[in-house]
């Protein structure tokens, strides 16, 4: 046999092999583990991640907490973060969403929403841009099909911390019926218009102080120069009437302070107070004893809406649709030694 019958005799033999197994491959489907085509199969790692971050804004001690959580945490996962300051307007999260839909880089869009509404149209456009999209912080209302987890806390059930709080610190003043007054966060936000509900639940179960709201207001952005004009309005309108503050988070709770100081009154005293966010500067009032309570929100939230990002790019279809954040709450009366303790092991 001459050399180039034997070449040409091997080439058809590895091509009978190579016919034969793409037909056996064709005739006998690949188990379903195995089913993702080749360009699908691609496993991500944190470094992978180019994640569009949606904040609302910089409003207050909490949001810079949670802003640094995830800038801190993707730099020492390695995750690019590109990063849009909302300053609480829904029309610039929208323009937000959309310039990160069209970013060929970035595969994870996260929102801290602006409010509960308004959102639907690009999160249909994200899921047809294959981005995947995490809620972190507040609720939507929107369809959960649209996003992969939303990730924050239940600001229902923190309402009714403040219910309970607020009772027990107008009980020890020797009340039997109280007056509130609510100085609220951005009125489309949930987690304005939850811990409202959730406080009106749970003044409702409280038995031994009969507490009735008297005055709402929100405050849109959540700070102390528009609490401390809210508080000061409702010290003319109700002089002597007011037994208890809940503001929604610790900057409108220390306006309030602030604002009754101000009139001669002393909180803790003539008037009992109660937060949300449980901050340094929270801490700060509850060492000195104005404010009675701090209910905490947790806005360290970053390692664990990346972790689900990895998951959900990764294909993990058993991440639940909601995390509620694990939260606790701090009293006055736990004592200034036992506070200051607290709050050197706290990072915000
Ligand atoms: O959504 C969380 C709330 O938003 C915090 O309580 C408040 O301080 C923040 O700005």
């Amino acid at each position: 046999m001459t050399k180039s019958r034997t070449l040409r005799i091997a080439a058809a033999a590895v091509l009978t092999v190579v016919v034969a197994a793409c037909s056996s491959t064709a005739a006998t489907p690949a188990p379903a583990s195995q089913a993702p085509a080749t360009a699908a199969a691609k496993t991500y790692t944190m470094k992978d991640l180019v994640v569009g971050f949606i904040q609302t804004g910089s409003e207050s001690g909490w949001r810079a907490a949670n802003t640094s959580s995830f800038k801190e945490t993707a730099q020492q996962q390695g995750i690019t973060l590109k990063f849009t300051d909302s300053q609480n307007k829904i029309e610039n999260q929208i323009t937000a969403f959309n310039t990160y839909i069209q970013d060929p880089q970035v595969n994870v869009i996260v929102l801290a929403a602006v409010a509960t509404t308004g959102y639907d149209d690009v999160l249909k456009a994200a899921k047809a841009a294959g981005k995947l999209v995490v809620i972190e912080d507040r609720r939507i209302d929107a369809d959960s099909s649209l996003y992969y987890t939303y990730i924050g806390s239940d600001f229902d059930a923190e309402g009714q911390k403040v219910a309970k709080a607020m009772g027990d610190l107008l009980k020890a003043a020797g009340k039997t019926t109280a007056n509130i007054i609510e100085i609220g966060g951005d009125q489309a936000a949930s987690a304005a218009i939850d811990r409202h509900k959730g406080f009106g639940e749970g003044i409702q179960t409280y038995s031994d102080v009969k507490m009735t709201v008297l005055d709402y207001q929100n405050a849109p952005g959540w700070d102390q120069v528009q609490g401390k004009a809210i508080m000061d309005a409702f010290l003319k309108k109700y002089p002597g009437k007011i037994d208890g503050v809940f503001g929604h988070n610790d900057e409108l709770a220390i306006a309030g302070i602030q604002s009754a100081q101000a009139a001669g009154l002393k909180p803790g005293k003539d008037i009992q107070f109660v937060g949300v966010d449980a901050t340094a500067d929270g801490f700060k009032s509850l060492i000195d004893g104005t404010l009675g309570a701090d209910i905490e929100c947790n806005p360290l939230l970053a390692p664990q809406v990346f972790d689900a990002a990895l998951k959900g790019l990764n294909g993990d279809t058993s991440t639940v649709k909601w995390v509620p954040s694990q939260e606790s709450q701090f009293f006055a009366a736990q004592g200034a030694d036992a506070l200051k303790a607290i709050l050197a092991t706290r990072k915000y």
